[in-house]
């Protein structure tokens, strides 16, 4: 059932009414992409997770976005343009257009407006680093913040709650950029206020989860070469989907139990598990296919008897690509970093490590 969806669609029915006449000014947000410890791979009709996931907010990979608007109710028609790092892009140009328009029952007003959109990313070109949740919880976030200029001040909980539910139509992952340093996306028994339909900070942290550190080890710059969308499109073929998603809840679970005891082993345990499982499905989907790389299995191998001989709390995570993410507490910054320095480096492209960690969510410009 989409109660949230209902009650945004009420709310556009009032906004209706109260058509604007020559509303114009300009927002800028930044917004942060994620890495998910428990991963949302395979989806439902209508941008509906087949499972919970759950993530780990970052603080320097982002995107900036800005929109200078005018909405005025006597326009015919929408007119868009879109400027990627300040260039054209026919490509990005063309997935803003699609989403704006999917999106127009939620926001009226898009029907009758001029938005001139700039984007840019603030990571690095040639990274491998996926950055759709950045761009559209950015986009999100500022058609929202035009929506409070032109309509009056929201709670800040609506506000975010909005912008969640309209990021995650733009892209599942995107849902959790809204909130840091962790955010839940996806109805899961250990989480009472978790929906399908937009993600949930979570908060209460215990002391051992604050400020994690996500060093990025580039092992392949080139972006991925199958969209995860299509990863997701061939989950609904994939022989072992339904056991997937029945171990996701359980590792949803487990997490859940593993964050409010402060285990970090078990956290670590989990997200290596979440990490493999997800290649597996692509390994395991028709056709199949593999994206870790040769240097990616190397680095797993190099870490784990680290952890073995060291004792440090130190783990992997994988996205849809061949980048390795290495995760760790903070404490243990300055030997992990002289590991990751003498043992790791040299398996990266150009020897390229990119240090983030957790981060707040969108900033205002
Ligand atoms: C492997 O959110 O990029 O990063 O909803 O089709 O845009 P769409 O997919 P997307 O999928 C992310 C997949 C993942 C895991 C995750 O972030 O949970």
């Amino acid at each position: 059932m989409k109660q949230f969806e209902e009650k945004i669609l009420g709310e556009a029915a009032l906004v209706r009414k109260k058509k604007p006449s020559g509303s114009q000014g300009s927002v800028a947000w930044k917004s942060p992409s994620n890495i998910a410890i428990v991963k949302y791979w395979g989806k439902r009709p209508g941008q509906i997770p087949a499972n919970a996931s759950f993530s780990l907010t970052l603080s320097r990979s982002h995107t900036i976005t800005s929109i200078d608007y005018t909405v005025d109710a006597s326009r015919k028609a929408p007119s868009i343009e879109f400027l990627f790092e300040g260039q054209v892009n026919d490509t990005f140009s063309k997935r803003v257009e699609k989403y704006l328009d999917s999106i127009k029952d939620f926001l009226p007003w898009l029907r009758y407006s001029g938005l001139k959109i700039h984007s840019e990313n603030t990571f690095p070109h040639s990274t491998g680093i996926a950055s759709s949740a950045s761009a559209m919880s950015a986009l999100s976030v500022c058609l929202c913040d035009i929506e409070r200029e032109i309509y009056g001040e929201k709670g800040m909980e609506d506000f975010l709650r909005k912008a969640s539910f309209l990021s995650r139509l733009g892209s599942g992952s995107a849902s959790r950029s809204i909130y840091g340093p962790m955010a839940e996306w996806g109805s899961t028994s250990c989480l009472k206020e978790s929906s399908d339909e937009y993600a949930i900070p979570v908060t209460n942290l215990h002391a051992v989860f604050s400020g994690l550190r996500d060093s990025i080890l580039i092992i392949e710059k080139e972006r991925k070469k199958v969209s995860s969308s299509f990863g997701h499109e061939l989950m609904k073929t994939n022989p072992y989907a339904k056991l997937r998603f029945e171990a996701a809840e359980e590792n949803m679970r487990r997490l859940c139990r593993a964050m409010k005891q402060g285990d970090l082993n078990q956290f670590i345990d989990i997200m290596e598990n979440e990490a493999l499982s997800l290649h597996a499905m692509m390994m395991t989907s028709s056709p199949g296919y593999l994206l870790m790389r040769p240097n990616t299995l190397e680095a797993i191998e190099r870490l784990r008897t680290f952890r073995l001989d060291t004792g440090h709390p130190v783990g992997f995570t994988l996205d849809a690509g061949a980048n390795l993410h290495v995760i760790y507490p903070e404490v243990h910054e300055d030997r992990i970093r002289a590991f990751i320095e003498s043992d790791l480096k040299e398996l990266c492209t150009d020897g390229r490590v990119i240090h983030d960690e957790a981060g707040m969510g969108p900033e205002k410009q």
